[in-house]
């Protein structure tokens, strides 16, 4: 019988930049350069970065900063061969505990109007649309949605993260 390893999300190290980087790259128009994510993980003390991982591959990756009460969710990005197959809830799902454990209230990103794909998993972990960044992105001049989330410790984000730990633990 073929044992398929587990995806586990751990943070991100120095060594995973390449890696993350390449999903980057084939995800969005304006990539971070690598040097970004080595910035942030040497130099910045507000933020959390986070890799999914199986075996020694990195199929996703995430980050968010924690400002005064709020996790503001800075990237996001499943490798396309992985999409579909929960990475993005497993990411979104430790973001969510890692915030919740530094203090954090509620968490806030923009995404791009058109990128329907985001928005529904966000939707799916409770974020609504709180309001609209015009020209936000700076290469085509795209607005933004800002998404926003309850209260993490509000009883309608406490049923998304037991729905979410519930589904992590059946795999
Ligand atoms: C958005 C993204 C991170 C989703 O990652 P993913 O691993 O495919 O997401 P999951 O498999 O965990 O999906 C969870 C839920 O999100 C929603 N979703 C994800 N992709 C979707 C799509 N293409 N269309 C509609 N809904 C989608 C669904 O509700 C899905 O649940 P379901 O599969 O049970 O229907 C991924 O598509 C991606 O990397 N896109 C390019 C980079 C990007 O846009 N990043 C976000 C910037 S704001």
């Amino acid at each position: 019988m073929a044992v398929t390893s587990p995806i586990v999300v751990e943070p991100m190290q120095l060594s995973d930049v390449a890696a993350v980087h390449e999903i980057e790259r084939l995800s969005f128009s304006s990539p971070w350069p690598a040097r970004a994510f080595e910035q942030e993980l040497s130099t910045n003390p507000m933020a959390r970065y986070v890799v999914a991982r199986r075996e020694e591959q990195v199929l996703g990756f995430a980050g968010v900063w924690l400002m005064v009460d709020e996790g503001h969710i800075t990237t996001f990005g499943v490798h396309p061969d992985w999409r579909r197959r929960g990475v993005g809830r497993r990411l979104m799902l430790e973001l969510m505990e890692i915030a919740l454990e530094l203090g954090a209230a509620r968490m806030t990103l923009e995404a791009r109007v058109s990128n329907s794909a985001a928005q529904s998993l966000y939707q799916r972990f409770g974020f609504e649309v709180t309001g609209r960044r015009s020209a936000y992105y700076t290469d085509d001049g795209e607005d933004a949605l800002v998404m926003t989330t309850p209260e993490l410790r509000g009883p309608s984000m406490q049923t998304v993260l037991l729905v979410e730990r519930a589904r992590r633990k059946g795999g």
